[in-house]
Order: C-alpha cells, then structure tokens, then sequence
C-alpha cells in the first residue's frame, strides 16, 4: 500500500509509472501534431471507456485491435512517455489519453490543431467510482472509508488533484472548434448519438454495420469481458484485483447509495462555492 504519492507541480501522481524529469520534458518539449487525437478525463470519469470508443472508430468497428492490443498501448497515457519520444505510426493519427490539469500539459498542444475530447462525469459518482478503485490500487493512497476518501477529494488530495480545477482548467477551452466536451451521462443515456458526435468531430464517416459493431463492443457487458480494456492485465504488484475493479457498476447516479445526506448538502454547498463563477445548467448533473 502506498502510504503518499509522487508530486509534481503540486499535483499528487501515482508512486508508479510516473518520472517527473520526463513530465517536465513532456510538458515542455513533447510536439503534439495537428493531426493527433487527446483523450483527456479526471479519473474515473469514463476514461477507459472513452479510449475503447474512439479505438473502435478508427478501426472501423474491426474488434481485432481492441482484443488484441492492450488499451494502455492503443491509446498512451502522454504523462507516462518518456521524453520527446514519439509513437510513431504508418497511418492514421497518434492517439494519446491523459488525466493532466491543463497547465501540465505539452504546450505545444495549445499552437496545435489537434483533437481534444474531454469528458466529464458528475463528480459525484467520480467520488464514488474513486473510492472502490483506489481501495484496490497500490500506487495511491488507499482510502479506509468512504467519508476519508470524500475528504481528500475536496481538498484535491487524490491523484490528479482538484477535480475543480482540472475541469475549470480544460473548459478554458470550450468553444474551440478543436475541442468536444462530452459527458458521461450523455454517452449512457444516448450511446448512439454521442458516439455519432464522436466520430463527425473526428471526420470518421463509418456504414450502419461499422456503427452498430462499436455500440455492441462499447457497451459494459462486452468491455468488461475484453482483457485488454478491463484492467485485468495489470499486474499485482500495482492492484489487488480482489478489492476493486475498473469496470465496477457503469451506471449514473450510484453516489446516492455512498452519500449520507449531510454528506450531500455539504458537497453541495462546496461545489457551489467552486463552481459558481460557472453559468448554471452548463452540465448534465446540475
Ligand atoms: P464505476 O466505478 O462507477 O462503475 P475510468 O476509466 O476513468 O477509470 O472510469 C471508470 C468508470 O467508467 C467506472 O465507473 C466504469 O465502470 C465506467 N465504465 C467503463 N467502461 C464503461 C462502459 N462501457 N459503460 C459504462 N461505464 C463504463
């Protein structure tokens, strides 16, 4: 169990697979290319899920990519690359995944033209889906009840940091036409259309077979079975598999079974206090 985490930039990282020399470098030195799609989620808001999508996009809803190579290799995490190394491929974008806060990340993606999603989840339910996996990491602080891990979520004491923050940060870029803001809620209550959002921003036009080959291979039940998407494959020494799982419940709205109702009014007040600068309604939990 990890007793703290690595810090960079006062940002709280995993104690694994992270090298603050390489962030540095990255953040200054990595060229993100015009044609390159990023992925970038707070923790636990779907990004996994997000990766399978757009993998399945590119490769036309053919499923022998997704079963075959692991998530973390279609899609790399840019704050675990070494250097300015780059991922080279014969066609086709670089596809990258990140849970950086913006000022982290490779500047060169703001003089860039390349993709950026951002999804995003009610922090709520991101309370909830943190606290079962991070009591299964091993490279986190392990939370030992749910109130704690409430705790270190609002003081930004959890890997990533600040979800406030990290969302304030990134829809600084709203209303560039080289950034999609997607929500969790939306993809489940509508798969379809959102994916159909996805893939117009991408520019990907794909038959109604392509399409319906993703929706099936995107949906819990089939990723939570394909071992290159599910988590599975990483090693002990980084997760006991017997305390959580990346592919938990996949629905909205589990924190009403996590928050006591104090625990509720107090978070509301508090994202009131964060979030009021915002306009009202800007997102599908409010
Ligand atoms: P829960 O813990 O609430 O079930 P991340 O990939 O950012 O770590 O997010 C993990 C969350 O996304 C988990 O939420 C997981 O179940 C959910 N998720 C992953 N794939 C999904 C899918 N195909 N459909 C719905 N939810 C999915």
């Amino acid at each position: 169990m990890a007793t703290d985490y690595l810090w960079f930039e006062g940002i709280p990282l995993p104690t694994s697979g992270f090298n603050i020399e390489d962030m540095k470098r990255n953040r200054d030195e990595f060229v993100v290319r015009d044609e390159d799609v990023i992925m970038v989620t707070y923790p636990k808001s779907g990004s996994h899920w997000l990766a399978e999508i757009v993998s399945l996009i590119y490769s036309k809803g053919d499923i022998s990519w997704v079963q075959s190579v692991a998530l973390w290799y279609r899609t790399p995490w840019i704050e675990s690359i070494h250097g300015a190394e780059s991922i080279p491929k014969e066609q086709g974008p670089r596809m990258y995944s990140s849970h950086l806060p913006i000022q982290l990340f490779p500047k060169s993606l703001f003089v860039s033209k390349a993709k950026v999603i951002y999804l995003i989840r009610n922090p709520r339910d991101i309370i909830t889906s943190g606290y079962h996996f991070f009591k299964a990491l091993k490279t986190v602080k392990n939370p030992e009840s749910f109130e704690q891990y409430l705790e270190w979520f609002l003081q930004g004491n959890v890997i990533f940091g600040s979800w406030f923050d990290h969302i304030q940060g990134w829809l600084s870029m709203k209303g560039k036409e080289n950034f999609l803001i997607i929500s969790y809620e939306e993809l489940q209550q509508d798969t379809r259309a959102t994916v159909e959002r996805i893939s117009q921003f991408l520019g990907k036009e794909l038959s109604p077979e392509e399409f319906n080959s993703i929706l099936k291979n995107v949906s819990f039940e089939v990723m939570k079975e394909n071992k290159m998407s599910n988590f599975s494959l990483v090693p002990e020494m980084f997760m006991d598999h017997t305390k959580g799982k990346l592919m938990r419940k996949g629905i909205s709205g589990d924190w009403k079974n996590h928050f006591t109702v104090a625990q509720s009014e107090a978070f509301d007040q508090i994202y009131k206090e964060k979030m009021g600068s915002l306009p009202r309604g800007l997102f599908p939990w409010e």
